[in-house]
């Protein structure tokens, strides 16, 4: 006995390899998937009629900085009449801005301005949402924005992966030697005693941290059992993509200054690339990342919001995947698989992001045609349910 079955739908599966071929049911049992094609007469508590809807895996947004307060528009104004990202950085602007905000904020508050984000994903069927911190960078205010990533995840309907984002900027006046062995002998590990991330980043750049001090952070990670990824190569290339490959993270992103020698490495090492085409938007980046080479190479393009106050305050998967078609020029199964199978590789799971059996039960329910529908119109659409481990969610 069936918990429930949706029949009378087109369901696509795993867009692991290009877009599926569509099934006519789902059936759910205990909050996974349990078949797929089951016939409309199968005993279920409950049978729910999809009138010929599509059913997706729900989306995966591997890559988002949602937990901060405060916001970044007047850097947004600046960055339109001319000053760059970089620049603004540099006057102490950037992320250095949104820790001071976080600084001013408690655990409490942070939730109330982060949750309206997390909820605005959610409503285009977002069912795993990973939360990243790096906007306190001292020890105290890491630990108080991973506790409050830590109750987003008390939400329901949503599954929340916390990583800690262990160098994204040096603190005002402090030199990089001595705020990475604070990071290595202080942070971590109050992290990892804490349970408070499964993860751990770095942002490898010419105006944040070099490969050295990123492979030294991952080194501690590593020993105390947390996984690995890096933002490399978003506005320069220090050779960071090819160090992290080789050093065995999850993933890197960004990837708009990848070169062949660093695909190479990500193929040898199982790296999964996530693009992030909210971020070179909004900095109205020229520089795309080499999608040709590594859809050639057989590296998995998983994508993500980013979103973020600074770089892309994008709180929308649809929006991603119609930027990463037009932008990027990722077809539309591409698209889709980037923001469910090859997230959650990004996230080390292989239960979440596709809908074959023994999978969770996230999925969600759309008037659209076809997964092309979403790569053609921008804006107006919304999942006409979303599922969370077989439950609706009702919102
Ligand atoms: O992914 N690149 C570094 N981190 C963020 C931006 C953070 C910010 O500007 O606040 C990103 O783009
Ligand atoms: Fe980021």
């Amino acid at each position: 006995m069936y918990d429930l079955i949706v029949h009378n739908a087109r369901v696509y599966p795993d867009f692991q390899a290009g877009k599926p071929a569509p099934v006519a049911s789902i059936a759910i049992t205990d909050g996974q998937v349990s078949e797929l094609g089951v016939g409309a007469d199968a005993p279920a508590h409950k049978h729910l009629d999809a009138n010929g809807a599509m059913i997706l895996p729900g989306f995966v947004d591997c890559h988002t900085h949602l937990c901060y307060a405060g916001n970044r528009m007047d850097e947004h104004a600046a960055r339109l009449a001319g000053t760059s990202y970089a620049e603004i950085a540099a006057r102490g602007g950037g992320i250095r801005a949104t820790v001071r905000a976080v600084d001013g904020a408690n655990e409490q508050e942070l939730v109330e301005q982060s949750l309206p984000r997390l909820q605005a994903l959610m409503r285009e069927g977002a069912t795993t949402v990973e939360i990243k911190s790096g906007y306190g960078l001292s020890p105290a205010n890491e630990l108080k924005q991973l506790r409050a990533i830590r109750r987003l995840g008390e939400t329901g309907g949503v599954r929340i992966t916390a990583t800690f984002l262990a160098l994204h900027a040096l603190p005002e006046g402090e030199s990089a030697g001595k705020y990475v062995r604070q990071v290595i002998e202080e942070t971590l590990p109050a992290v990892a005693e804490e349970s408070l991330a499964e993860c751990v980043d770095v942002f490898c750049e010419h105006m944040a941290f070099s490969v050295a001090d990123m492979l030294a952070v991952f080194e501690r990670a590593r020993e105390l059992g947390l996984a690995c990824r890096a933002h490399t190569d978003q506005l320069s290339n220090l050779g960071g993509t090819r160090a992290a490959a080789e050093s065995g993270v999850r993933s890197c992103d960004h990837l708009e200054y990848t070169r062949a020698e660093d695909i190479a490495a990500m193929v040898a090492n199982g790296t999964v690339a996530v693009l992030l085409p909210g971020a070179y938007y909004c900095l109205r980046e020229t520089q795309t990342p080499p999608v040709s080479a590594l859809r050639e190479a057989g590296v998995p393009m998983a994508l993500a919001t980013d979103l973020n106050p600074g770089t892309s305050p994008v709180a929308s998967p649809l929006a991603i995947l119609h930027l990463a078609s037009t932008l990027f020029g990722l077809h539309a199964d591409e698209a889709v698989a980037g923001l469910t199978c090859h997230a959650a590789k990004a996230l080390g799971r292989d239960n979440i992001g596709t809908l074959n059996p023994g999978a969770k039960a996230d999925f969600t329910i759309w008037d659209a045609a076809g997964p092309e529908f979403f790569t053609y119109q921008l804006g107006g659409i919304r999942p006409r349910h979303v599922y969370y481990e077989g439950i609706l969610n009702e919102s």
